[in-house]
Protein backbone atom coordinates (compact mmCIF):
# COMPACT_ATOMS: atom_id res chain seq x y z
CA UNK A 1 0.00 0.00 0.00
CA UNK A 2 1.37 3.52 -1.21
CA UNK A 3 0.67 6.62 0.66
CA UNK A 4 -1.17 9.31 -1.17
CA UNK A 5 -0.75 11.83 1.12
CA UNK A 6 2.48 13.92 0.39
CA UNK A 7 3.55 17.33 0.71
CA UNK A 8 2.37 18.52 -2.26
CA UNK A 9 -1.02 17.21 -2.07
CA UNK A 10 -1.33 18.93 0.97
CA UNK A 11 0.04 22.14 -0.44
CA UNK A 12 -2.65 21.85 -3.92
CA UNK A 13 -4.65 20.98 -1.56
CA UNK A 14 -5.90 17.89 -3.82
CA UNK A 15 -7.19 14.39 -2.49
CA UNK A 16 -4.80 12.46 -4.54
CA UNK A 17 -1.26 13.34 -6.22
CA UNK A 18 -2.09 13.56 -9.67
CA UNK A 19 -1.67 16.31 -12.08
CA UNK A 20 -2.80 16.66 -15.52
CA UNK A 21 0.01 19.16 -16.51
CA UNK A 22 -0.63 22.04 -19.02
CA UNK A 23 -1.23 21.53 -22.52
CA UNK A 24 -1.25 23.47 -25.27
CA UNK A 25 -3.40 22.84 -27.55
CA UNK A 26 -4.81 20.07 -25.89
CA UNK A 27 -5.80 21.53 -22.20
CA UNK A 28 -9.95 22.60 -22.74
CA UNK A 29 -11.40 23.74 -19.71
CA UNK A 30 -13.70 20.41 -19.53
CA UNK A 31 -10.57 18.14 -19.29
CA UNK A 32 -9.19 20.82 -16.73
CA UNK A 33 -11.84 20.68 -14.70
CA UNK A 34 -12.28 16.75 -14.69
CA UNK A 35 -8.92 15.70 -13.44
CA UNK A 36 -9.72 18.40 -10.29
CA UNK A 37 -13.23 17.25 -9.80
CA UNK A 38 -11.61 13.12 -9.47
CA UNK A 39 -9.27 14.46 -6.83
CA UNK A 40 -6.45 15.38 -8.76
CA UNK A 41 -5.24 18.92 -10.05
CA UNK A 42 -5.70 20.10 -13.67
CA UNK A 43 -3.67 22.78 -14.57
CA UNK A 44 -4.77 25.52 -16.90
CA UNK A 45 -2.77 26.29 -19.83
CA UNK A 46 -3.29 30.30 -20.87
CA UNK A 47 -2.39 30.11 -24.32
CA UNK A 48 -4.12 27.42 -25.00
CA UNK A 49 -7.71 28.07 -22.77
CA UNK A 50 -7.70 31.91 -25.10
CA UNK A 51 -6.32 31.19 -28.34
CA UNK A 52 -7.39 27.07 -28.85
CA UNK A 53 -10.09 27.03 -27.17
CA UNK A 54 -11.86 30.53 -27.40
CA UNK A 55 -12.66 31.76 -24.17
CA UNK A 56 -11.74 35.26 -22.74
CA UNK A 57 -9.25 34.51 -19.77
CA UNK A 58 -11.73 35.09 -17.00
CA UNK A 59 -14.65 33.52 -18.47
CA UNK A 60 -12.81 30.38 -19.64
CA UNK A 61 -11.63 30.49 -15.48
CA UNK A 62 -15.57 30.83 -14.88
CA UNK A 63 -16.31 27.99 -17.29
CA UNK A 64 -13.85 25.62 -15.44
CA UNK A 65 -15.44 27.28 -11.83
CA UNK A 66 -18.66 25.53 -13.38
CA UNK A 67 -17.75 22.47 -13.68
CA UNK A 68 -15.83 21.90 -10.57
CA UNK A 69 -15.25 23.93 -6.67
CA UNK A 70 -12.15 22.20 -6.29
CA UNK A 71 -8.74 23.42 -6.86
CA UNK A 72 -6.69 24.23 -10.02
CA UNK A 73 -3.84 24.83 -11.01
CA UNK A 74 -2.02 27.42 -14.01
CA UNK A 75 0.92 26.91 -16.29
CA UNK A 76 2.80 30.46 -16.71
CA UNK A 77 5.66 29.97 -19.04
CA UNK A 78 8.20 32.53 -17.96
CA UNK A 79 11.02 33.18 -20.97
CA UNK A 80 11.83 36.32 -21.99
CA UNK A 81 9.19 37.32 -24.44
CA UNK A 82 8.00 40.60 -25.77
CA UNK A 83 6.88 43.31 -23.09
CA UNK A 84 2.91 42.56 -25.00
CA UNK A 85 3.38 38.67 -23.64
CA UNK A 86 4.43 39.56 -20.44
CA UNK A 87 1.97 42.32 -19.35
CA UNK A 88 -0.88 39.61 -20.83
CA UNK A 89 0.74 36.82 -18.73
CA UNK A 90 0.94 38.96 -15.84
CA UNK A 91 -2.68 40.45 -15.91
CA UNK A 92 -3.58 36.61 -16.72
CA UNK A 93 -2.29 35.24 -13.40
CA UNK A 94 -3.85 38.39 -11.01
CA UNK A 95 -6.70 36.94 -12.78
CA UNK A 96 -6.16 33.61 -11.77
CA UNK A 97 -5.48 34.69 -8.16
CA UNK A 98 -8.29 36.79 -7.99
CA UNK A 99 -10.51 33.44 -9.41
CA UNK A 100 -8.95 31.30 -5.99
CA UNK A 101 -6.16 29.74 -7.91
CA UNK A 102 -2.96 29.32 -5.45
CA UNK A 103 -1.15 26.89 -7.47
CA UNK A 104 1.27 28.07 -10.43
CA UNK A 105 3.82 25.75 -12.29
CA UNK A 106 6.09 28.11 -13.94
CA UNK A 107 8.43 26.88 -16.84
CA UNK A 108 11.62 27.78 -18.91
CA UNK A 109 12.88 31.07 -17.30
CA UNK A 110 12.99 33.06 -14.19
CA UNK A 111 9.61 32.39 -12.02
CA UNK A 112 10.69 35.30 -9.65
CA UNK A 113 7.59 37.49 -10.58
CA UNK A 114 5.23 34.88 -9.99
CA UNK A 115 6.67 34.31 -6.74
CA UNK A 116 6.33 37.34 -5.47
CA UNK A 117 2.68 37.64 -6.35
CA UNK A 118 1.33 33.79 -5.82
CA UNK A 119 3.54 34.11 -2.13
CA UNK A 120 2.00 37.35 -1.33
CA UNK A 121 -1.68 35.31 -1.27
CA UNK A 122 -0.03 32.16 0.76
CA UNK A 123 -0.13 30.10 -3.00
CA UNK A 124 2.39 27.62 -4.34
CA UNK A 125 4.60 27.48 -7.36
CA UNK A 126 6.91 24.37 -8.66
CA UNK A 127 8.79 25.15 -11.46
CA UNK A 128 9.79 23.30 -14.56
CA UNK A 129 13.01 21.18 -14.32
CA UNK A 130 15.35 18.82 -16.47
CA UNK A 131 18.28 19.06 -14.80
CA UNK A 132 20.13 20.21 -11.46
CA UNK A 133 21.77 22.99 -13.31
CA UNK A 134 18.03 24.17 -13.59
CA UNK A 135 16.79 23.60 -9.88
CA UNK A 136 19.98 25.22 -8.83
CA UNK A 137 19.00 28.59 -10.40
CA UNK A 138 15.09 28.39 -8.99
CA UNK A 139 15.78 27.65 -5.87
CA UNK A 140 16.77 30.55 -4.29
CA UNK A 141 13.73 32.51 -5.58
CA UNK A 142 12.07 30.03 -3.19
CA UNK A 143 10.16 27.77 -4.98
CA UNK A 144 7.97 25.53 -3.00
CA UNK A 145 8.52 21.96 -5.45
CA UNK A 146 9.88 20.89 -8.50
CA UNK A 147 8.05 19.61 -11.81
CA UNK A 148 11.06 16.82 -12.63
CA UNK A 149 10.94 16.51 -16.62
CA UNK A 150 12.47 13.36 -17.43
CA UNK A 151 13.34 11.98 -21.22
CA UNK A 152 10.45 9.96 -21.59
CA UNK A 153 7.67 13.04 -21.15
CA UNK A 154 5.21 14.56 -23.93
CA UNK A 155 6.41 17.67 -24.84
CA UNK A 156 9.94 19.50 -24.45
CA UNK A 157 10.81 15.99 -22.87
CA UNK A 158 14.10 16.17 -20.48
CA UNK A 159 17.27 14.16 -21.05
CA UNK A 160 17.44 12.24 -18.10
CA UNK A 161 15.46 9.36 -16.00
CA UNK A 162 13.13 9.41 -13.97
CA UNK A 163 15.76 7.56 -11.54
CA UNK A 164 18.08 9.91 -12.04
CA UNK A 165 16.39 13.18 -11.45
CA UNK A 166 14.75 12.04 -7.66
CA UNK A 167 18.52 11.12 -6.88
CA UNK A 168 20.41 13.78 -8.22
CA UNK A 169 17.20 16.48 -6.83
CA UNK A 170 16.00 15.23 -3.63
CA UNK A 171 19.19 16.73 -1.40
CA UNK A 172 16.92 19.67 -2.40
CA UNK A 173 14.24 18.38 0.53
CA UNK A 174 11.33 19.78 -1.37
CA UNK A 175 8.61 18.20 -2.96
CA UNK A 176 9.49 16.78 -6.24
CA UNK A 177 6.60 15.52 -9.03
CA UNK A 178 7.40 12.68 -11.74
CA UNK A 179 6.55 14.19 -15.49
CA UNK A 180 7.03 11.79 -18.39
CA UNK A 181 6.42 8.08 -18.89
CA UNK A 182 3.60 7.77 -16.48
CA UNK A 183 0.55 5.90 -19.00
CA UNK A 184 -0.50 3.40 -16.60
CA UNK A 185 -1.40 2.55 -12.97
CA UNK A 186 1.79 0.44 -12.76
CA UNK A 187 3.99 3.37 -13.67
CA UNK A 188 2.08 5.87 -10.74
CA UNK A 189 2.59 3.31 -8.37
CA UNK A 190 6.62 3.03 -9.21
CA UNK A 191 6.50 6.44 -9.44
CA UNK A 192 5.86 7.01 -5.89
CA UNK A 193 7.99 4.12 -4.78
CA UNK A 194 10.83 6.00 -5.98
CA UNK A 195 9.76 8.89 -3.80
CA UNK A 196 7.92 11.44 -5.91
CA UNK A 197 5.70 13.23 -4.00
CA UNK A 198 3.05 12.86 -7.62
CA UNK A 199 3.23 12.30 -11.21
CA UNK A 200 2.07 15.29 -13.86
CA UNK A 201 0.81 13.55 -16.51
CA UNK A 202 -0.37 14.93 -20.23
CA UNK A 203 -0.29 12.26 -22.78
CA UNK A 204 -2.34 9.79 -20.60
CA UNK A 205 -5.34 12.80 -20.35
CA UNK A 206 -5.51 13.18 -24.33
CA UNK A 207 -6.58 10.00 -25.15
CA UNK A 208 -9.68 10.45 -22.41
CA UNK A 209 -13.66 11.62 -22.99
CA UNK A 210 -12.69 14.51 -21.18
CA UNK A 211 -10.34 15.64 -24.38
CA UNK A 212 -11.72 17.75 -26.66
CA UNK A 213 -8.80 16.34 -28.88
CA UNK A 214 -9.29 14.89 -31.95
CA UNK A 215 -10.43 11.42 -32.39
CA UNK A 216 -7.56 10.93 -34.76
CA UNK A 217 -5.36 12.35 -32.38
CA UNK A 218 -6.40 9.84 -29.57
CA UNK A 219 -6.47 6.78 -31.82
CA UNK A 220 -3.01 7.46 -32.81
CA UNK A 221 -1.53 7.79 -29.04
CA UNK A 222 -3.69 4.15 -28.70
CA UNK A 223 -2.10 2.81 -31.90
CA UNK A 224 1.73 4.22 -30.85
CA UNK A 225 4.36 2.05 -29.26
CA UNK A 226 7.29 3.56 -27.19
CA UNK A 227 9.31 3.64 -29.77
CA UNK A 228 7.31 5.32 -32.37
CA UNK A 229 7.94 8.21 -29.78
CA UNK A 230 10.50 10.75 -31.63
CA UNK A 231 11.94 14.35 -30.68
CA UNK A 232 11.59 16.60 -33.29
CA UNK A 233 12.89 19.88 -33.76
CA UNK A 234 11.05 21.01 -36.77
CA UNK A 235 8.20 22.28 -34.36
CA UNK A 236 9.87 24.56 -32.18
CA UNK A 237 12.94 25.22 -32.82
CA UNK A 238 13.88 22.11 -29.67
CA UNK A 239 13.30 18.93 -29.24
CA UNK A 240 9.62 17.84 -29.17
CA UNK A 241 8.18 14.46 -28.25
CA UNK A 242 5.43 13.77 -31.22
CA UNK A 243 4.14 10.48 -32.73
CA UNK A 244 6.19 8.95 -35.76
CA UNK A 245 3.88 9.35 -39.00
CA UNK A 246 4.93 9.01 -42.46
CA UNK A 247 5.02 13.07 -42.73
CA UNK A 248 7.51 13.02 -39.52
CA UNK A 249 10.05 10.75 -41.43
CA UNK A 250 9.68 12.65 -45.09
CA UNK A 251 10.60 15.67 -43.18
CA UNK A 252 13.25 14.70 -40.73
CA UNK A 253 13.99 15.63 -37.43
CA UNK A 254 16.60 18.11 -37.27
CA UNK A 255 16.09 22.00 -38.67
CA UNK A 256 17.88 23.02 -41.35
CA UNK A 257 21.41 24.78 -41.58
CA UNK A 258 19.73 28.46 -41.57
CA UNK A 259 17.47 28.14 -38.93
CA UNK A 260 20.35 26.40 -36.99
CA UNK A 261 22.78 29.16 -37.42
CA UNK A 262 20.04 31.61 -36.46
CA UNK A 263 19.51 29.70 -33.08
CA UNK A 264 22.84 29.23 -32.07
CA UNK A 265 23.30 32.98 -32.03
CA UNK A 266 22.15 35.10 -28.80
CA UNK A 267 20.73 37.98 -31.18
CA UNK A 268 19.05 35.91 -33.84
CA UNK A 269 17.85 32.94 -31.64
CA UNK A 270 14.97 34.83 -30.13
CA UNK A 271 13.48 35.97 -33.38
CA UNK A 272 13.66 32.48 -35.02
CA UNK A 273 12.25 30.98 -32.08
CA UNK A 274 9.47 33.37 -32.01
CA UNK A 275 8.99 32.55 -35.84
CA UNK A 276 8.63 28.96 -35.07
CA UNK A 277 6.50 29.32 -32.07
CA UNK A 278 3.83 31.25 -34.21
CA UNK A 279 3.91 28.42 -36.55
CA UNK A 280 3.99 25.70 -34.35
CA UNK A 281 1.23 27.37 -32.47
CA UNK A 282 -1.09 26.97 -35.31
CA UNK A 283 -0.42 23.93 -36.74
CA UNK A 284 -0.13 22.13 -33.24
CA UNK A 285 -3.95 23.79 -32.68
CA UNK A 286 -4.93 22.45 -36.37
CA UNK A 287 -4.20 18.98 -35.79
CA UNK A 288 -5.61 18.84 -32.47
CA UNK A 289 -8.87 20.02 -32.90
CA UNK A 290 -9.61 19.13 -36.60
CA UNK A 291 -7.55 15.79 -37.18
CA UNK A 292 -5.35 14.13 -39.73
CA UNK A 293 -3.69 16.59 -42.80
CA UNK A 294 -0.63 15.83 -44.13
CA UNK A 295 1.59 17.66 -42.42
CA UNK A 296 0.81 16.34 -39.08
CA UNK A 297 2.37 16.69 -36.06
CA UNK A 298 0.92 14.52 -32.67
CA UNK A 299 2.47 15.22 -29.58
CA UNK A 300 2.71 12.58 -26.99
CA UNK A 301 5.72 10.58 -24.80
CA UNK A 302 6.02 7.31 -24.28
CA UNK A 303 3.88 6.96 -21.48
CA UNK A 304 2.10 6.09 -24.73
CA UNK A 305 2.87 2.24 -24.07
CA UNK A 306 0.43 1.83 -21.09
CA UNK A 307 -2.62 3.37 -22.87
CA UNK A 308 -4.87 1.37 -24.58
CA UNK A 309 -8.55 2.99 -24.27
CA UNK A 310 -10.23 6.04 -24.11
CA UNK A 311 -11.37 6.16 -20.87
CA UNK A 312 -12.93 9.06 -18.87
CA UNK A 313 -10.32 11.33 -16.24
CA UNK A 314 -12.42 9.94 -13.17
CA UNK A 315 -11.89 5.85 -14.32
CA UNK A 316 -8.41 6.31 -14.68
CA UNK A 317 -7.66 8.39 -11.51
CA UNK A 318 -9.87 5.78 -9.37
CA UNK A 319 -7.99 2.94 -11.10
CA UNK A 320 -4.51 4.56 -9.92
CA UNK A 321 -5.82 5.44 -6.21
CA UNK A 322 -7.26 1.61 -6.30
CA UNK A 323 -3.64 0.27 -7.28
CA UNK A 324 -1.89 2.28 -4.93
CA UNK A 325 -4.01 0.94 -2.42
CA UNK A 326 -3.30 -2.95 -3.08
C1 LIG B 1 0.43 17.92 -26.25
C2 LIG B 1 1.28 18.41 -25.13
C3 LIG B 1 1.38 19.77 -24.89
C4 LIG B 1 2.13 20.25 -23.81
N1 LIG B 1 2.15 21.60 -23.56
C5 LIG B 1 2.78 22.07 -22.45
C6 LIG B 1 2.72 23.45 -22.10
O1 LIG B 1 2.09 24.25 -22.79
N2 LIG B 1 3.36 23.87 -20.99
C7 LIG B 1 4.06 22.99 -20.17
O2 LIG B 1 4.64 23.43 -19.16
N3 LIG B 1 4.14 21.66 -20.47
C8 LIG B 1 3.49 21.19 -21.58
N4 LIG B 1 3.50 19.83 -21.85
C9 LIG B 1 4.12 18.90 -20.87
C10 LIG B 1 3.05 18.32 -19.91
O3 LIG B 1 2.52 19.31 -19.07
C11 LIG B 1 3.59 17.15 -19.06
O4 LIG B 1 4.67 17.56 -18.29
C12 LIG B 1 4.04 15.98 -19.92
O5 LIG B 1 3.05 15.70 -20.89
C13 LIG B 1 4.28 14.73 -19.08
O6 LIG B 1 4.65 13.65 -19.91
P1 LIG B 1 3.59 12.55 -20.48
O7 LIG B 1 3.00 13.17 -21.70
O8 LIG B 1 4.45 11.37 -20.75
O9 LIG B 1 2.57 12.28 -19.42
C14 LIG B 1 2.79 19.34 -22.95
C15 LIG B 1 2.70 17.95 -23.21
C16 LIG B 1 1.95 17.48 -24.27
C17 LIG B 1 1.83 15.99 -24.51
Amino acid sequence: MIHLKTLFTEQAKVQYPIICGAMYPCSNPELIAAVSEAGGLGIVQPLSLVYVHGYEFKKGLAKIRELTQKPIGMNVIVEKNSKIYEDRMKKWVDEAIEAGCRFFVTALGNPKWVLDKVKAVGGYVYHDVTEKKWALKVLDYGVDGLICVNNRAGGHAGTQTAETLIQELSVFKIPLVCAGGIGDEKDFVSALKLGYAGVQMGTRFIATSDCNSHSDYKEAILKAEEEDIVKTERITGVPLSVIRTPYVDKVGLKVGPISKLLFKYRRTRHWIRFLYNLRAVAAMKKTALKGVSTKDYYQAGKSVHGIERIESVKAIVERFVSEAGK
